[in-house]
Parts: structure tokens; C-alpha cells; sequence
């Protein structure tokens, strides 16, 4: 379990959509990672899903009505407002979009929006000629004005037998965007250039030489800067991650390939960081065609390749306006020793210890335990995170530090 979203009140405002069922799943998410949820409900959606079926998974009771207080010096409506960090809309029918692009204030979702501070989310979700008619894309780019984050809707087959536009987001991309409107932008107007998963340096065409790598580490450092306010550029070697919403992906093959990428984003980039598990070596000969076992004279000759992080490090010295650099280190003993070692030979400003002897943390499993050290002597172990929790530390440590 996630601790993300520890400490936030999270509303979510439910309307009439047959996707309110998915709604209950999105909510029991948000409780899994820790945050606090409360729920109004539309007279309409109640026909869909039950309040209490709401009421149960966040263990607070559910509203429906301006009129159900139980506790009548609080006024539910401005109660509700004032207590949220974030209020998301999910599913949000055309109704409600009108209701909200028109400011209007006849029932209980509707007035905690015009009374509240908190940032909002829309989900809008419906048949796809009412998406796309042109009073609703009216309503929603009124809705923008105001500043309300609009997820755009998926294309799919509907509920009503329909195809188009008006499916409920990937729960994921929504979750990003809830993340981002709770965190600091403490990160807006720098470029920053994450690479990230193995390289592969063919022997031919079906085999080569690589590095354990799932690539988890990396795309959590990079969607995590986005939600920090960052332009973002990933540089990937070959994963199985889909390449994350709003982040610019160059995907590259072998360590010379993400050489190039790297070395050509440096003039751009404030921070690079290289959590990738670069390969130190290629075949000195890649072979046109497949190598039969039988004309295999089972040694493979090797070239070492060259080092990113190295020549980043060179180049710092040489450069007075250079990107800060945050490399990563595997070890598997004297991990602090190596570490700074290698902080200070490649000249970084900070370098991620992952410790590759403990089965929790490291390859392929979504937990990472780290060290950070930075170049003044700093340095903070982090207890045993998920990667997404590992990497906002991460970013805690870069963007508070004073090197
Ligand atoms: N790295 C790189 N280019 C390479 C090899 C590594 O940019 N050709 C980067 C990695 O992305 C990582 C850091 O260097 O950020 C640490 O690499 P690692 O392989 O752990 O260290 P090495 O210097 O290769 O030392 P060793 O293998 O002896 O531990």
C-alpha cells in the first residue's frame, strides 16, 4: 500500500453516467493510497450506483442532498468545500458540465464547486454526439477558462452501443493529474531529461547483451518531475511501459544510441538523470544475419562502451551554466563507499544508491529501498518506498538542496 496521497481530503463529486460504477474502484484506489475521501452524489447517479455502496469503501457517509444534514450548524455545502485539497468530478454527465460552465448552484455538487478553493477535476463522460455536440465543447472550454482541469474522455465502444469519444479515462492518467494538482510546481519552467530502463547491444539479429532493467525507476522519476511542473524528455531503452501522458519519449536501442540522445538534449536540459542501466559493453561484431549454433565459436568479443554520466561530468567541468546531474549506482557491498566514490569521479551533484542485495528493492519489483548522496556531504536514507513514493523523495532532495 501506497502512502501518496497520506494526509489529503480528496471529494469526489459522482453524476448520472453509467460509468459511475467505475467511480467505486477510482475511490477505493484513492483510500489506498491514504487519502482521506468523502463523496456527493446527483439525484441521477444515485439510480446507478447506491450511496451506500460509497458510503462503505471511504467509511464516510455519502451526500445527496443540500438538505441531509445531520449535524445542522454545518452547512454541508460550504462544510464540503472548505475541507478538500482537491475536488474531482468523475464521471461528469453534460448535465453537470452545463451546470458548472453556467455557474450555476441548484444542487449540492454544484454549490460546493462555486463555494470552494480547491482545484477541480472534470471526467467528463457520455454518448459521443452529446461529447461532441457544440454546447458541450462550449461548456468544457468555459470550464477551462475557469481553470478546471478536463480530462479528455477515451475513445472506445460505449455503454449504448455507440463508438467515439466519451469513455472514462485510464484510471492512471486521471490519478496523475489528481497527484499533479496537489503537488508543488516547484519544478515549472526547467527541462528535465530522465533515461531510463536497460540498452541492448546486439550480437545479431535476435540476440544481444543487456542489463536487468524494468525501467519502473526511471518512468517514476520522469512522471513524477511532470507532476512537479517540469517540461520532460524520457529517454528510454527498451521496457514494457507505456511511455507516460504529456512526457516527450525518445526510445533508443543500445548504450551508443542514448549516448547521442543524452549528449544532444544537454544544451536544453536543467537536470539530467540517468537512471538507466547503461550497458558497459557491446560485441565488437554484430552479425547481418542469425548465427547458427553449429558456426558459433562461443566467444563473443567485446568493446567497452562509452560513459554518459562520465562525459556529463566532463562536461560540467568545462561549462559554467551546466544541468545538475543525478546518476544511480547498483552495489551490492560497501554500497556508501562506492557510491561516493563514484559521486565524485563521474562529478555529479547527486547520486541514487540502490542497494541490489536486498530482494524488496531493485529490479523489477515495485518497491525501491535508496541512499542519496550529494556532493556537499549530504546524505538521506529513505525507508523501503514504492518507486513512485521513492522518486518524489528523490525530487524532494534535488529540489531542496543548496549545492
Ligand atoms: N552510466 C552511463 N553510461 C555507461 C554506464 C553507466 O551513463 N556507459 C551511468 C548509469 O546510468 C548510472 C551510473 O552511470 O547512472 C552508474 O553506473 P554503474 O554501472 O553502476 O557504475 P560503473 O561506473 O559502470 O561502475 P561498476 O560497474 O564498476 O559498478
Amino acid at each position: 500500500m501506497s502512502q501518496i496521497l497520506s494526509g489529503k481530503n480528496i471529494l469526489c463529486g459522482v453524476t448520472g453516467s453509467i460509468a459511475a460504477y467505475k467511480t467505486c474502484d477510482w475511490v477505493r484506489s484513492l483510500k489506498r493510497d491514504g487519502a482521506e475521501v468523502n463523496v456527493v452524489m446527483t439525484e441521477s447517479a444515485a439510480k446507478f450506483v447506491a450511496p451506500l455502496t460509497f458510503s462503505a469503501l471511504t467509511g464516510n457517509r455519502t451526500y445527496c442532498s443540500m438538505f441531509d444534514a445531520q449535524d445542522e450548524e454545518k452547512i454541508p455545502h460550504i462544510n464540503l468545500a472548505r475541507c478538500h485539497d482537491v475536488i474531482l468530478i468523475a464521471p461528469a454527465t453534460a448535465q453537470t458540465i452545463a451546470r458548472l460552465a453556467h455557474g450555476m448552484a441548484d444542487d449540492l455538487l454544484s454549490t460546493i464547486v462555486l463555494a470552494g478553493e480547491a482545484p477541480i477535476i472534470v471526467c467528463p463522460a457520455m454518448n459521443s454526439k452529446m461529447y461532441l455536440h457544440a454546447a458541450t465543447q462550449e461548456n468544457i472550454k468555459k470550464m477551462k477558462r475557469y481553470g478546471y482541469s478536463v480530462i479528455e474522455p477515451e475513445c472506445g465502444s460505449m455503454a449504448c452501443g455507440e463508438e467515439g469519444p466519451g469513455r472514462l479515462p485510464d484510471w492512471e492518467r486521471v490519478r496523475s493529474e489528481l497527484i499533479r494538482s496537489l503537488s508543488e510546481q516547484e519544478l515549472a519552467g526547467k527541462t528535465v531529461v530522465v533515461t531510463a530502463g536497460p540498452t541492448e547491444e546486439p550480437i545479431d539479429p535476435v540476440r544481444f547483451i543487456g542489463n536487468r532493467s524494468s525501467g519502473k525507476m526511471g518512468y517514476a522519476l520522469a512522471e513524477a518531475a511532470k507532476q512537479r511542473g517540469a517540461e520532460v524528455i524520457l529517454i528510454s531503452g527498451p521496457t514494457q511501459i507505456a511511455p507516460p501522458a504529456g512526457i516527450e519519449c525518445v526510445k533508443v536501442r543500445t548504450a551508443e544510441e542514448m549516448y547521442r540522445e543524452v549528449l544532444g538534449s544537454v544544451d536544453v536540459a536543467d537536470i539530467i538523470v540517468k537512471a538507466a542501466a547503461v550497458s558497459d559493453f557491446r560485441p565488437r561484431e554484430c552479425h547481418a544475419r542469425k548465427v547458427k549454433k553449429t558456426e558459433a565459436d562461443l566467444t563473443v568479443a567485446l568493446d567497452a562502451n562509452r560513459d554518459i554520466l562520465q562525459k556529463l561530468g566532463e562536461i560540467k567541468k568545462e561549462k559554467a551554466k551546466a544541468p545538475v546531474l543525478v546518476g544511480f549506482a547498483a552495489e551490492s557491498e560497501n554500497i556508501l563507499e562506492y557510491g561516493r566514490q563514484k559521486l565524485e569521479k563521474k562529478n555529479l551533484d547527486f547520486i541514487v544508491i540502490n542497494d541490489i542485495s536486498a530482494e524488496d528493492s531493485g529490479f523489477a519489483v515495485d518497491t525501491n529501498r535508496v541512499i542519496i548522496l550529494d556532493r556537499k556531504g549530504g546524505e538521506i536514507q529513505l525507508p523501503l518506498l514504492s518507486k513512485e513514493e521513492t522518486a518524489h523523495r528523490i525530487w524532494d532532495a534535488v529540489i531542496g538542496a543548496d549545492l
